[in-house]
This record gives C-alpha cells, structure tokens and sequence, in this order.
C-alpha cells in the first residue's frame, strides 16, 4: 500500500514570489475515505492561498447549494438507502449538476480558485466501484453533472480507515456526542478498507490529476504537504507564503 503513495515534501517548494501574474482560477478538489481530515485542509489551504492573494472559494459535496443541500440531507439521513446505490448515484449526480452550475462555474468564470470537499471521484469510489453501480452509468452522470468542468488537481486524503474511525469517535466524544455514524460510516470495516483502495485505484489510473496524501500525520505536516503540492502545480500563480 505505501509504495502507491506519492509525497511532494515541503523542501520542494520554489519561491515564486516576484511570479504573481493574474492567477488563472483553478479547480481543486479533495477526496477521500471517511474521517481522513478533509473538511480542516480544505479551510487551511483557502487560508493559505487568501494569504497568498489568491482569490478562492470552499464549498462541499454532496451540497454547496440550496438545492444540493436538501439532496445531501436526504441521503445522509438514509432516505434513498432502500433505493440502491444506483438511484443514489443519480441523487449524487442531480446535486452535482446544479453546484456545477450555480457555483463552481460561475466561481472560476469571475477568476475565483474552487475548493470542493468532496466531488465526481466520491461517486465513482462509493457507488461505482465500491456500490457496484455500472461503469456505463457512471460515466454517463458525469458527463451530465459535470457539464464539461474537471477539477485541475485531486488531493486523495489516504488513512488507514481503522485510524480514521477512532479519530472521529475521539472527536464525537471531545464534542459530548455519540458517533452514531451516517448514511455511509455505518458500513463496515471490509468496505471502508475497499473503499480505501478504490480510491487510490482512482489517484492511480488519474496520475496526471490525482495526487495521493498521507493523511495520518498532524495537520501542520499535512497543510505543508498540501501546499507544497498546489505550489509545485501552479507556483507561476501564486506567492510562497509560510504556514
Ligand atoms: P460528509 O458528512 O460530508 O462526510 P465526509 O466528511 O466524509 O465528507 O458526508 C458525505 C457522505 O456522502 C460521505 O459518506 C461520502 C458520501 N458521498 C458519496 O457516497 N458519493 C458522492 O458522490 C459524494 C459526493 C459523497
């Protein structure tokens, strides 16, 4: 598993700072198991690059916009379980669709980066490869919901999901709450370490898009990580700013 991982150490980062240009606006999105810290880089790199002047937006999957967001609310609270993880591929796309169209689009049109927790890849990972929906039809949704717009740069947050699941309960319990576990956390270990391998099955066969992170480290390494990665991509955008 580890010879699979691909790490950009911060020592690469090159200092582009009289390189500040107009920054063509860029779509990254991060991806990932459950629990691997997401939601946190995707916060510090809209920071970083802010600092950087870099004119950025986050948003998240399945949501992002109010449409979406009424979609997400009804998968996660297990209401299209029934239905097969076809149809919810479907609901995933629908929400899709109208983010794309309402706010990612519109973002990198007006020169904004995109920063998306979450995005295609979570399909072709939870219901394609680890659901079992058809490939066919995978593909066919996000030729749909993608209207033509690919992210630029992929993060695969990678943990081991044994680790993944004691930090979120670590985290439930600091918060005084039980992990119960939603649409998707309540499946079980076998599934989560597929799922795990379906997504750098993913990072693998999209080498020129995807970059694998390993994601059980601290936060500060992680961001450094992160940075170093989306420097060495678009460094001739943007400033080297510190942590
Ligand atoms: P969320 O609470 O945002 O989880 P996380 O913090 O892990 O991102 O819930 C989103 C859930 O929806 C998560 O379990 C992954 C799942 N999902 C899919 O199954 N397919 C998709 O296309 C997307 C975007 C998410």
């Amino acid at each position: 598993m580890l010879g699979r991982h691909i790490v950009v150490f911060p020592s690469e980062i090159v200092d582009m700072s009289d390189a500040i240009g107009h920054p063509t606006a860029r779509f990254i999105t991060f991806e990932g198991g459950e629990g691997v810290g997401k939601s946190t880089q995707v916060r510090r790199l809209l920071t970083r690059l802010n600092r950087a002047a870099v004119a950025a937006v986050r948003t998240r999957e399945p949501g992002g916009t109010p449409k979406a967001e009424a979609i997400r609310t009804f998968i996660l609270q297990g209401r299209s379980e029934s239905w097969g993880a076809g149809a919810e591929a479907v609901l995933f796309a629908a929400a899709r669709l109208d983010h794309v169209n309402q706010l990612i689009a519109p973002a990198l049109d007006d020169g904004k980066w995109v920063l998306c927790d979450r995005f295609h890849d979570s399909t072709r990972a939870y219901q394609g490869l680890t659901g079992g929906v058809d490939e066919t039809l995978i593909k066919a949704l996000e030729t749909l919901a993608l209207n033509g717009r690919q992210p630029d740069l992929t993060l695969v947050l990678d943990m081991d999901p044994e680790v993944a699941f004691r930090r979120l309960e670590e985290r439930a319990l600091e918060a005084g709450l039980v992990a119960t576990g939603d649409r998707f956390e309540k499946e079980d270990l076998v599934w989560h370490r597929r799922l795990r391998d379906n997504f750098l099955d993913i990072a693998e066969a999209n080498a020129e898009r995807c970059v694998v992170v390993p994601a059980d480290q601290s936060e500060d390494q992680i961001e450094d990580m992160i940075w170093s990665v989306v420097h060495a991509r678009f460094g001739d955008q943007i400033a080297s700013v510190p942590r």
